[in-house]
């Protein structure tokens, strides 16, 4: 039987790439650093075959996906920030079967699940990141598309659908949300003297009572805020990697305590942290 052995809510800020490559940056993102590759060892330890994550770059507007190619090899460069990521070089073992496995279980659910196979359906910084420091060992990777008009309820029951797809699959997978806490980007004109900074305090403020309430167990109140936690806090990608995570943990009757890998950080606006919810 398959098992879910690891779960993390995670940053994928290009900083953490100038951080090690870029001349001028060296170290600004060294914790991060520290946490992904932190992440890549735990799950290396528990014999992970496949990392799931929920990239909140690869935006979808209709339904649900899987990025089910059997495997990416590449060089890549952010359209969004190419002077902040650019060159990171990847090659990596897809999952067509588990993605079968997951969209068969979704659609079962109601969720309109697609799981794709086609040339040109390539990967997103939110899973090339993470990946780049955490998947050193080989493992398979499996991205899922953040439905940015889906509601918690859509992402909680994907996420639940998800769990009992990879307990019938035989695969030990680690499940990474891939995303933001607050998400507002800092305005243009302020953007280079934001770059280590918080756009605005009262999205810091929200972003660390979040962590309390994960920190201390309080999983049922976080996600009584979570719908005007993600309008009020500009979620990126809906925060629909958080309500899969949580769909995937046991949504409100999860009892964990998170474990925090890498303080909370400001970068270019948004708030970020790396955050490991115990598995039983
Ligand atoms: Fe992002």
């Amino acid at each position: 039987m398959g098992e879910i052995v690891l779960a993390a809510k995670i940053t994928h800020v290009p900083t953490i790439w100038m951080s090690e490559k870029v001349k001028g940056f060296e170290g600004i993102r060294k914790q991060a650093v520290a946490g992904l590759k932190e992440i890549g060892r735990r799950a290396e330890a528990r014999g992970v075959e496949t990392f799931i994550l929920c990239d909140t770059h690869w935006l979808v507007n209709q339904g649900f996906h899987l990025n089910g190619r059997p495997g990416w090899a590449g060089t890549f460069t952010s359209h969004e920030l190419p002077h902040m990521l650019h060159g990171l070089a990847y090659d990596y073992r897809g999952d067509p079967d588990l993605g079968d496995l997951i969209a068969e279980e979704a659609n079962a659910a109601g969720l309109r699940t697609l799981n794709h196979k086609v040339q040109g359906l390539d990967l997103e910084y939110g899973t090339l990141i993470p990946m780049w420091l955490a998947n050193t060992f080989g493992a398979r990777v499996l991205p899922v598309a953040a439905n940015q008009f889906s509601a918690p309820e859509e992402n909680r029951d994907f996420g639940i659908a998800l769990r009992r797809a990879v307990e019938k699959s035989g695969r030990r997978v680690a499940f990474l949300a891939s995303g933001s806490l607050s998400h507002a980007f800092a305005p243009n004109r302020v953007s280079r003297d934001k770059l280590n900074d918080i756009t605005d305090e009262f999205l810091r403020q929200v972003d660390l009572r979040v962590l309390q309430l994960w920190t201390e167990g309080e999983i049922a109140t976080f996600l009584k805020m979570l719908p005007t936690y993600v309008t009020a806090c500009h979620g990126e990608g809906a925060m629909a990697d958080t309500a899969m995570l949580f769909g995937v943990l046991g949504w409100d009757s999860y009892r964990g305590k998170a474990e925090i890998l890498c303080d909370y950080f400001p970068s270019s606006g948004t708030g970020q942290v790396i955050v490991d919810f115990p598995v039983s």
